[in-house]
C-alpha cells in the first residue's frame, strides 16, 4: 500500500499547468461549449472550464502569458489544454498575439449554417435584455437596414457570419492546414464523427466513442456519459428556442451569404449544404 501511495505521489507530481496546444477561437454560437465539453471526454484532452479572453483582452493580455498560464488546469505532460473563447475569432488583434505565443498551435473553427448562427446569437442578446426587463429590436430590424432594405452589415450577428472575412485575416499569420473546421450543424445532429475528425487533427488516438455520447429526448440534444456513474448534458442556454423570422429576411440573408460561404468552402476545403 505504502508503494502505491509513493507511486501516486510521483504520479501527482509531475502534474503542471500548460499552455494550450489547440484554442477553439470560435465562432460565437457555432457550439463552442459542446466542442470543448465533448473533447474533453477524451482521456488526453484537458479543458480550461472558464472562457480566458487573454488574447482579445487588452486588460488581460497586459497580464502576460504566465497569468495565462496559470489560469489552465493541471494535467500531466502527455495530455494537451484546450481552451476556447468564442470573441478570439473576429477580433482584429488576437491572431498576431497567438501567433507569438506559439506559431505552430492548432486552431479549431467550429461554424453553422451563417443565418441559423445570427439567429442564434440574436436569441442570447435577446435573453439578456429580457433578463433586465428591457425591451429590444426585432431581429428583421436589426438584420436588414430601413433605407437601404439591404443587409445591415454593421449589425454584428451578421457581421460575425461572414466566415471568410474573418478567416481570411487569420491567414496572414497561420497556414489554412492549422485551422480545422468543425461542422457544427453535425456537431448537433451526430457528433461522434466530427469529434473523429478533431482527435485526427489533434495527433490522438481515437478514444471517443459512442458510449460517451447519448441521446437525451428531453434535453433535444446529446449529453455526455463519461463514465459509469459520470454524465451530463450542457447547461439549458444551450439550445435556445430561436424567435420566428420572416422567410423574406431569412431569404434575403442566405442570399447574402451565399457568395460568402462559397469562399470559404473554397480556402478551408470543406463543403457545407448551406442553402
Ligand atoms: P442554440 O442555443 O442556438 O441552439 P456556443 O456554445 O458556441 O454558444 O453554442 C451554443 C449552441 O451549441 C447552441 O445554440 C446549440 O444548438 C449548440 N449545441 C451543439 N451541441 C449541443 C449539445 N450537445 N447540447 C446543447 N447545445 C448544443
Amino acid at each position: 500500500r505504502k508503494g502505491n501511495a509513493t507511486k501516486e505521489q510521483i504520479r501527482l507530481h509531475s502534474l503542471v499547468q500548460q499552455l494550450p496546444r489547440a484554442i477553439i477561437i470560435g465562432v460565437r454560437k457555432g457550439g463552442t461549449r459542446a466542442l470543448l465539453e465533448m473533447l474533453n471526454l477524451h482521456p488526453a484532452v484537458v479543458k480550461a472550464s472558464q472562457e480566458i479572453h487573454f488574447f482579445d483582452n487588452d486588460q488581460n493580455y497586459a497580464r502576460g502569458i504566465d497569468w495565462y498560464r496559470e489560469k489552465m488546469p493541471f494535467s500531466f505532460p502527455h495530455q494537451i489544454t484546450i481552451e476556447k473563447s468564442p470573441a478570439y475569432f473576429i477580433t482584429e488583434e488576437v491572431p498576431e498575439r497567438i501567433f507569438k505565443m506559439n506559431s505552430s498551435i492548432k486552431l479549431l473553427i467550429i461554424v453553422r449554417e451563417p443565418t441559423t448562427r445570427a439567429v442564434s446569437d440574436y436569441t442570447q442578446v435577446l435573453e439578456g435584455k429580457e433578463r433586465k426587463n428591457k425591451t429590444y429590436h426585432k431581429f428583421e430590424k436589426l438584420a436588414i437596414d430601413g433605407n437601404t432594405c439591404e443587409v445591415n452589415t454593421k449589425y454584428k450577428a451578421v457581421r460575425t457570419s461572414i466566415y471568410t472575412k474573418h478567416l481570411e485575416r487569420w491567414l496572414k499569420y497561420f497556414p489554412v492546414e492549422q485551422f480545422h473546421i468543425v461542422d457544427g450543424d453535425r456537431l448537433i445532429s451526430d457528433p461522434l464523427p466530427e469529434l473523429q475528425l478533431v482527435e485526427r487533427f489533434l495527433n490522438l488516438p481515437s478514444r471517443i466513442s459512442q458510449y460517451n455520447l447519448y441521446f437525451n429526448a428531453t434535453r433535444g440534444f446529446y449529453c455526455l456519459r463519461f463514465n459509469i456513474v459520470f454524465n451530463k448534458c450542457l447547461a439549458g442556454s444551450k439550445g435556445r428556442t430561436h424567435p420566428e423570422v420572416d422567410p423574406a429576411v431569412v431569404a434575403k440573408l442566405r442570399r447574402f451569404f451565399h457568395p460568402f460561404n462559397q469562399k470559404f468552402y473554397q480556402i478551408t476545403g470543406r463543403t457545407f449544404n448551406w442553402p
